[in-house]
């Protein structure tokens, strides 16, 4: 068994052994440029981490690793123009550092080049392994779709969120973790197990992500702290503040979330403020052990020895308790 450590070795051995370089520069370049800003590389290292837990060939699952991390990142240069978000790894983003149409182009160009691993992957799984990643990649989109909705709407629910987060974050670090046990050809009740842990541990992801987004340090976490406040996101820490908040506070933060100011600091602080006395971060920060509480139990019922998940669950627990 390998040692998340060795795993994580091998993911960065992966990229940096690739060429993204090619012609012409104005289409790659910026491809080049986001992969190897790296990031946590959290999907192929569950993906690889699934195909050891079942037992498989880790170098059949590489492809397969190196493309959900490249469309993962195709998603990223789309995201940050959506988001108008400046900087992302502690880097400008594509679209500030060249400009829109380079972001939307070299975008499409890694959504086909993940695409391109996965099928140049020869595997008796093929067939599913594809229909996930396809699946998966729609799913992304709604959600995508969704979270935008939901800028402009002030009755969203709780569960409402819960869905576009599952649909926008999670299902991507499911299907990498079903991708790494297709590989290892594990039987269907455990892939449907493996697929739960990956969308609890993916939920809980996105929460911390948007906790981040409010009390993050932009040094460590790498992007621009307040944008989802600025945006009008409807994050779980917002929706919490409208169901604890006295009627007064809940007015406000409707009336709040509907701005856009040109200066957003008075917003994001008075936004803050609110929180804080509704001790908003706690709650969050409980709702994400529950959530990876669940997450254990699905692992827990997966029929391997125990020592076979040790790495998954450390992978977990450090990446839900993670600053950047
Ligand atoms: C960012 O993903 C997008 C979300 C789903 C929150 P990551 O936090 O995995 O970003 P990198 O790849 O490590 O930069
Ligand atoms: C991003 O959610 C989800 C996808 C990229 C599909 P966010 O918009 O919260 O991600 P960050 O905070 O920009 O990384
Ligand atoms: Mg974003
Ligand atoms: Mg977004
Ligand atoms: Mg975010």
């Amino acid at each position: 068994m390998y040692t998340a450590k060795q795993l994580q070795e091998k993911v960065q051995k992966l990229f940096a052994d690739e060429v993204f370089l090619d012609e012409p520069k104005e289409l790659y370049e910026p491809i080049a440029y986001t992969l190897a800003l790296g990031g946590k590389r959290i999907r192929p290292l569950l993906l690889l981490a699934a195909t050891e837990l079942f037992g498989g060939e880790i170098e059949q699952a590489f492809n397969y690793a190196i493309g959900i991390e490249t469309f993962h990142n195709f998603t990223l240069l789309h995201d940050d123009l959506m988001d108008k978000s400046p900087i992302r790894r502690g880097q400008p983003t594509v679209y500030r550092k060249w400009d829109e149409n380079t972001a939307i182009l070299s975008g499409d160009a890694m959504n086909i080049l993940a695409w391109r691993y996965f099928i140049k992957q020869e595997h008796p799984k093929m067939r599913q392994i594809l229909n996930t990643f396809e699946k998966t990649s729609m799913e992304i989109c709604e959600g995508q779709q969704y979270d935008m909705n939901f800028e402009t709407r002030d009755d969203v629910s709780l569960s409402e969120y819960m869905e576009m987060i599952r649909l926008k974050t999670a299902v991507l670090l499911a299907a990498a973790l079903k991708i790494g046990a297709l590989t290892a050809q594990a039987d269907s009740a455990d892939i449907e197990r493996i697929y739960q842990f990956g969308i609890h541990i993916g939920l809980a992801f996105q929460l911390r992500d948007d906790l981040l987004d409010a009390y993050g340090d932009p040094a460590t976490f790498g992007k621009q702290t307040g944008t989802d406040i600025k945006d009008n996101k409807k994050t779980y820490l917002f929706l919490l503040a409208l169901q604890k908040g006295t009627k007064e506070q809940r007015n406000r933060l409707t009336e709040l979330f509907k701005s856009h100011p040109e200066n957003p600091e008075a917003k994001i602080n008075e936004v803050l403020e609110i929180y804080k006395t509704l001790d908003i971060r706690n709650d969050v920060e409980s709702a994400i052990k529950r959530l990876h509480q669940d997450a254990a139990s699905c692992l827990d019922d997966i029929r391997k020895p125990e020592n076979n998940k040790t790495l998954l669950r450390e992978l977990a627990a450090k990446l839900l308790d993670r600053n950047v």
